[in-house]
């Protein structure tokens, strides 16, 4: 049996234009005044505030000396030293707006946060130049419009709003629009429109208040201590023993009988030993920690460019299952928690994965949903979970690439109520050749494997019943479903 999943020709045709005016932004400077800061706010988002920071600093530098260097007269060793100093402190003062709204933005809600980028891109160059100069003159009003049009569109897309593309739009037909009238009717404005020598200051002021503002906001981790359905589930991963929660010095930990201790870190339990990042599990996790913050986006421009509908692609295989409103659902590798949204309302949501940053975005996703989950960090193949704990377990998107896929699909059977049906969905070796091992950045993980990606089906014990498997996307994915035997009924009336 085989799904496949529809393409519309509108949205691609819409994506492509999009991608080729960011594209343009590299060579055309006056599109890239534009398109720049949106990718900036939108990749510094993406990132760990210190890492963006360092790109952004990188990339910055880079575009400084290829752009900049015919404009310097670099006429011996000394000049050149001379420029390359400058450069980098010009990419310094033009990346710190950007992590400056990384670090504010987050802790604002919402269209506050799209403030800090804006107050920040007048101020700090201001600051930076009165500091060196003395008095300065004003950074003005095209600056600030130019970055709070990149920090709305990088809002707006964050949010998956439908406005995205329209404010996208309008904001490129206005500064067109007006490039047109400069070049065939001779309008001339000043190129940074000051409005008054208290513009910076009174910018840079703004950004303060945001910040401190943002810092006195209380912090956004839910509390274990009222989640103590969730708590009686979980056990020690390693001996099986029940865990209890205990508050140490302000700080969550979950604890067990025979002395284990595993911390609550930003609001997730955190069940790893060293171990369980060591072979392909310690491979793969690498990636995922490096990818993690673009990975939904990715996935959404990867969709979006081949005109795939993204609901219909994540429902091709989520409406296999059978969760229905008060269930106890569970997703092992979650993930950034991207099929969440396709369960019932109503279901309690569980998310298990093995890294952190992949959590992290998944935190961050479950906000914008208004959704909330139970989220662990462990790994698949051993759960802190007692047997028979989740009316609903799923897995999608990662077990080709576990260091032992058996075991996982044994831990998701031990987990599972007694006639509930269980779903394996992942890409196929097909897929694996046709994208991961083209991409850049996943070419060096999937490259060279020692094994090709088979549907695990020999791996479900012979005791399953109505074991299936469908081919989703013309054979790229694949969805392998079973039941685990037993009456449910009777397991939960006992
Ligand atoms: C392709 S992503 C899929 C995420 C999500 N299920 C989705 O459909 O978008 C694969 C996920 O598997 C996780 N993962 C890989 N090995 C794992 C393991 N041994 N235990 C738990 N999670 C693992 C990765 O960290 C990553 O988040």
């Amino acid at each position: 049996m085989a799904t496949n999943v529809k393409s519309s020709r509108r949205s691609q045709i819409m994506a492509w234009s999009v991608a080729s005016l960011f594209i343009l932004g590299f060579i055309v400077s006056q599109v890239g005044a534009w398109t720049g800061p949106i990718q900036g706010a939108w990749f510094v988002g993406t990132q760990k505030p210190r890492r963006g920071f360092l790109w952004m600093v990188a990339i910055g530098f880079v575009l400084g000396l290829i752009f900049g260097w015919r404009m310097i007269p670099l006429t011996g060793a000394v000049q050149a030293l001379d420029y390359l100093g400058w450069a980098l402190v010009a990419a310094v003062v033009g990346a710190l707006p950007f992590t400056f709204h990384r670090l504010v933005s987050p802790r604002l809600g919402g269209f506050l946060s799209t403030l800090p980028l804006p107050l920040a891109a007048v101020a700090i160059p201001w600051l930076a130049l009165a500091l060196h100069f003395g008095a300065s003159k004003t950074v003005g009003l095209v600056t600030f419009l130019t970055f709070w049009f990149a920090a709305t569109v990088a809002w707006l897309w964050n949010r998956e709003s439908h406005a995205t593309y329209l404010v996208f739009g309008a904001g490129f037909i206005v500064v067109g629009g007006f490039g047109l009238l400069r070049h065939f009717g001779g309008v001339v404005l000043p190129a940074d429109l000051p409005i008054g020598v208290a513009f910076s200051p009174s910018c840079l002021g703004a950004a303060l208040l945001l910040s401190v503002s943002a810092l006195l906001k209380p912090g956004k981790h839910p509390t274990w201590a009222n989640r103590p359905q969730a708590v009686a589930l979980l056990q020690s991963p390693f001996t099986g023993n029940p865990l209890h929660l205990v508050t140490e010095r302000g700080r969550e930990a979950l604890v067990s009988t025979s002395g284990e201790r595993f911390p609550v870190r930003d609001g997730i339990p955190t069940f790893l030993k060293p171990q369980d990042l060591t072979g392909d599990n310690g491979k793969y996790n690498r990636l995922y920690e490096t990818i993690a913050g673009f990975y939904d986006d990715t996935q959404r421009v990867a969709c979006a460019l081949k005109g795939l509908d993204r609901d219909e692609y994540f429902l091709a295989y989520m409406r296999k299952l059978e969760a229905k409103p008060g269930d106890r659902v569970l997703e092992t590798s979650v993930g950034t928690g991207l099929s969440f949204k396709y369960l019932p309302r109503g279901v309690r949501l569980s998310g298990l994965d093995l890294s952190s940053e992949m959590l992290a975005n998944c935190q961050r996703n479950l906000r914008l949903w208004q959704l909330d989950a139970d989220l662990y960090l462990g790994n698949a193949e051993s759960l802190p979970f007692a047997d028979a704990s989740f009316d609903v377990v799923f897995h999608v998107g990662g077990i080709s690439f576990f260091h032992d896929q058996g075991k996982a699909i044994r831990e998701m059977i031990r987990v599972a109520r007694p006639g509930s049906l269980l779903l394996i969905s992942d890409e196929t070796e097909e897929y694996a050749k046709k994208t991961y091992e083209k991409i850049p950045i996943t070419s060096s993980y999937y490259k060279n494997r020692k094994t090709e990606v088979t549907i695990p089906v020999d791996l479900v014990p012979k005791e399953m019943e109505e074991i299936q498997v469908e081919m989703i996307k013309g054979g790229l994915f694949y969805a392998l479903t079973f039941r685990k035997p037993g009456n449910r009924l009777l397991t939960q009336a006992q």
